[in-house]
């Protein structure tokens, strides 16, 4: 019996996998998914624990609970100019990856053309496949990602629905810059496409650059969907709750595919999230130093070994160039590269092919992530030391 065509064509996503793969090395750090291994702030927990202790057992509202959307139009206004209606133009889902999914099924016809800036994050490839758009894929160059503004002209055509962005960006660390965004915002309004944007890491960013949200460009509010969750701001990535910010007509699309997809995100954990969105400046200053120094310490470490690693502006990862390591040790590709590195240094990372259309462009790139404790990223920085650029000896 034949099953989909559409899932035979991906895979199971690598990130997670090598997960998996590190837990199978005991004694390994893992550095390939990003998530951290130090506890979420007190305060966020104590609100969710109260919410269960008060019996908030049942189904919220699909759309999430009034004070969580309530608060997340607050701090759109704060943090990122998007004048949100709780009402109308806010939907609560099962983390940043639900709103991404529920977000191109709302707007995606069978034979729309989505854009995806490469290398992506990898659920972006089996989420255009799921919504039946065909994605094009526009390239961001290192050592700054940034991305040719003629070839992204010449990508928009008649059938573009919308363009995927990420920033900050995973795997890059690229932040767009206003002028990028402005310039895309162009494209969208020029072809009526939609800009579908990926901010879960607004806050995470370095050396003065600067987070903007392309929907508080001028005519941007709606044609927009600007996706976020509490996952990586506030250090709690298996709570599963996220959003999406459209203008009212496509909100109206993106509640019924999610009504009929998970029905709602978990009903207390939406509790805590109120409350996480509503800590104060003094909490994002301190997320942005506190992964500014783990930054530093793992792009220092990695600088001392035979892999060049991309400094990143934004979000937590690294990612890095192998080839000369590679071809020293004779490994064939990257995921060759990650279980080598697994098995010898005891570290886990992310195979650079797994964020790119055609895998064979990331053989040479790796990822590492630097969501740690400043406990976890020096003992990495000591097993990175046995692949030093001058003894060479693993
Ligand atoms: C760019 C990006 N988007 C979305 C996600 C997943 O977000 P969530 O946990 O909110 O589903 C990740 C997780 O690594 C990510 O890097």
């Amino acid at each position: 019996m034949e099953l989909s065509k559409i899932t035979g064509q991906f895979t199971e996503s690598i990130i997670r996998d090598m997960t998996r793969v590190a837990l199978q090395h005991p004694g390994s750090i893992n550095l390939a998914q990003g998530f951290p291994d130090f506890p979420a702030p007190e305060s966020i927990k104590q609100a969710a624990i109260e919410a269960i202790q008060k019996d908030m057992n049942q189904y919220a509202v699909t759309w999430g609970i009034t004070a969580l959307r309530e608060a997340i139009a607050a701090k759109a206004l704060r943090h990122n100019h998007i004048k949100a209606d709780p009402g109308k133009n806010i939907t609560v889902t099962c983390g940043a990856t639900e709103g991404m999914m529920v977000s191109l099924r709302a707007i995606i016809n069978p034979g729309d053309e989505i854009i995806v800036f490469e290398p992506f994050y990898e659920n972006y490839g089996p989420d255009s496949l799921l919504s039946g758009a065909k994605p094009r894929y526009i390239r961001l160059q290192p050592p700054d990602w940034s991305f040719d503004f003629d070839v992204l002209k010449k990508a928009f055509n008649a059938k573009t629905k919308a363009i995927v962005i990420n920033t900050p960006n995973n795997p890059t660390g690229k932040v767009f810059t206003e002028e990028e965004l402005r310039f895309i915002a162009g494209l969208c309004l020029e072809y009526d496409a939609i800009a579908v944007t990926d901010e879960i890491y607004e806050h995470i960013i370095y050396d003065g650059s600067r987070h903007v949200s392309i929907a508080s460009l001028p005519e941007m509010a709606d044609r927009s969907i600007t996706i976020n969750s509490i996952s990586k701001t506030y250090s709690l990535t298996g709570w599963r709750v996220g959003w999406a910010i459209a203008c009212e007509r496509i909100t109206r699309e993106i509640r019924k595919v999610h009504d009929f997809m998970t029905v709602g995100a978990a009903a207390p954990l939406q509790v805590g999230a109120a409350f996480a969105l509503s800590l104060g400046e003094e909490y994002y200053r301190w997320l942005a130093e506190f992964y500014r120094q783990a930054r530093d310490t793992l792009y220092n470490a990695l600088l001392e070994t035979q892999l060049q690693p991309y400094k990143p502006a934004g979000a937590y990862y690294i990612m890095c160039e192998a080839s000369d390591y590679m071809r020293q040790h004779q490994l064939p590709n990257s995921l060759e590269l990650a279980y080598f590195l697994i098995k010898t240094i005891g570290i886990a990372a992310v195979p650079g092919s797994s964020f790119f259309s055609v895998p064979s462009c990331g053989q040479f790139q790796i990822r590492f992530c630097f969501c740690k404790s400043p406990d976890t990223l020096q003992k990495a920085s000591s097993y990175l030391a046995k692949i030093a650029k001058t003894r060479g000896a693993v």
